[in-house]
């Protein structure tokens, strides 16, 4: 029995998580040709409640249907699928387990396939294999709406069931555009300097707030540096988290990189702009990629942290709590094939995660996820996202985890059945 993994812990707005485990956010594409929830997200939801995680966070969400990160995102706008919603927050609370709703809009990482005029804070396109159009730069009175839109939909979640909001502000999507200086090129009030790129986040953390009351968990999303010269730097975001931590933000998870350098999965080369590797000789040993920009953070803030991000073994992850560094441990991919883990994490009867023993790159030689290639290295992270995606999927459908599937079929499967999937969409 890991004792330490078992304790609970309490929010600065009272609520308590009942252990140090947490789902991190994956994106499910299980939304129905109306992007609406449907009874496969429910199913999965509940497997991953009955298996033991305390906190659950969902993949995101969308705010508008034109702007998706993937066509089976769900997207509420209004209030017309509170039921449908409702049986989504029925069946990922059971067993105790808090469920967080990932409010996300995806800025000018939403495929060409989507939306030909994906919008972000300036018209700078996403370099990233070639899926991405160029953006349109969004005027002051679109943000603003974007703003009154999380609220919206935030507030929605609350009343359907769900049990806390996260705002994703982390991995390129729009508000982590706003953070770099790379992607926000603005010279109004929402672009320059750190305070004026982050106002998107705090702006939309304070309507939020006012919409779902003083004792509802609202986490965010943030990377720990984006590990591109010039762009969003582990400094921006001490800073940024000591500002959350005024305005009352209950957990920050964090995270680290964008499409364009997928450091959030630890994709081979992606490395800081000095040559440094993303994950450090200290931060190796003990498995997680972001532990150490975790611990420069507690040095300046006692916000509550889940890091996510490269946790394997019951060992690197009762290290890790022990250390007071972070509160809980976010387990994404570990979770896609293997919902029941945590309970065998708790009950000491599970030492690592299944998918540590598999090898999900697409080869050694030309397809190396080493190559010098970015695209190259772009292609097997995708493949490695294509093949958890698969399995989120069958779990949604009640089939077995196929553990022999190749990450080739899995990134086939993702890129092909994402682009069906955007031809049966009734609601574009
Ligand atoms: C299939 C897949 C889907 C993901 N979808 C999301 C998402 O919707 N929102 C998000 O914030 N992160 C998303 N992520 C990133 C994870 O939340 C997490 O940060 C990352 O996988 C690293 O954790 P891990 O090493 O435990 O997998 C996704 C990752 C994977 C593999």
């Amino acid at each position: 029995m890991s004792s330490i993994l078992s304790e609970p812990f309490t929010l600065p707005c009272g609520v308590v998580i009942k252990n140090r485990i947490g789902k991190a956010p994956m994106t499910e594409g299980l939304a129905d040709r109306w992007d609406r929830p449907t009874e496969a997200l429910c199913r999965l939801y509940d497997r991953w409640a009955m298996g033991g995680i305390g906190l659950s966070v969902t993949g995101n969400v969308m705010i508008d249907h034109r702007y998706l990160e993937r066509p089976g995102n769900v997207v509420i706008e209004n209030e017309d699928n509170l039921d449908l919603l409702s049986n989504w927050s029925a069946a990922g609370t059971k067993n105790g387990t808090e469920l967080w709703m990932q409010i996300s809009h995806p800025g000018r990482q939403s495929p060409g396939y989507i939306t030909r005029e994906p919008l972000a804070p300036s018209a700078v396109k996403v370099d990233m294999l070639w899926v991405h159009a160029k953006p349109r730069a969004l005027r002051e009175t679109e943000i603003l709406g974007i703003i009154e839109r999380f609220a919206r939909v935030a507030n929605i979640a609350k009343r359907s069931g769900f049990t806390g909001v996260q705002l994703h502000g982390a991995h390129g999507y729009l508000i982590s555009e706003f953070l770099s200086p790379l992607a926000n090129k603005r010279d109004d009030q929402w672009g320059g300097n750190l305070e004026n790129r982050a106002r998107l986040l705090l702006e939309s953390v304070r309507a939020i707030r006012a919409t779902v009351g003083p004792n509802y968990p609202i986490s965010v999303k943030l990377n720990s540096s984006d590990f591109q010269k010039g762009a969003f730097s582990e400094e921006d975001s001490r800073t940024v988290i000591q500002w959350l931590e005024k305005e009352g933000v209950d957990l920050i998870e964090l995270s680290g990189g964008t499409y364009e350098h997928m450091a959030l999965l630890d994709e081979e080369g992606s490395a800081t702009a000095t040559g440094e590797k993303v994950m450090s000789a200290a931060s190796a040993r003990r498995e997680a990629y972001f532990l150490d920009m975790a611990q420069k953070i507690r040095a300046v803030s006692d916000i509550p942290l889940m890091v996510s991000g490269g946790f394997r073994t019951l060992q690197g992850m009762e290290e890790a709590i022990e250390s007071g560094v972070t509160n809980l441990i976010g387990l994404g991919r570990p979770l896609s094939a293997e919902p029941e883990l945590p309970n065998g994490l708790l009950d000491g009867t599970i030492e690592h995660a299944r998918i540590s023993d598999l090898d999900l790159t697409l080869g050694d030689n030309w397809f190396s996820p080493k190559s010098e290639n970015k695209r190259i290295r772009h292609l097997n992270s995708f493949a490695e996202v294509g093949w958890h995606c698969v399995q989120i999927d069958r779990m949604g459908r009640d089939l077995d985890i196929n553990w022999n599937m190749s990450p080739l079929t899995g990134m086939l499967k993702f890129f092909g059945g994402g682009m069906l999937k955007q031809v049966l969409r009734k609601h574009k």
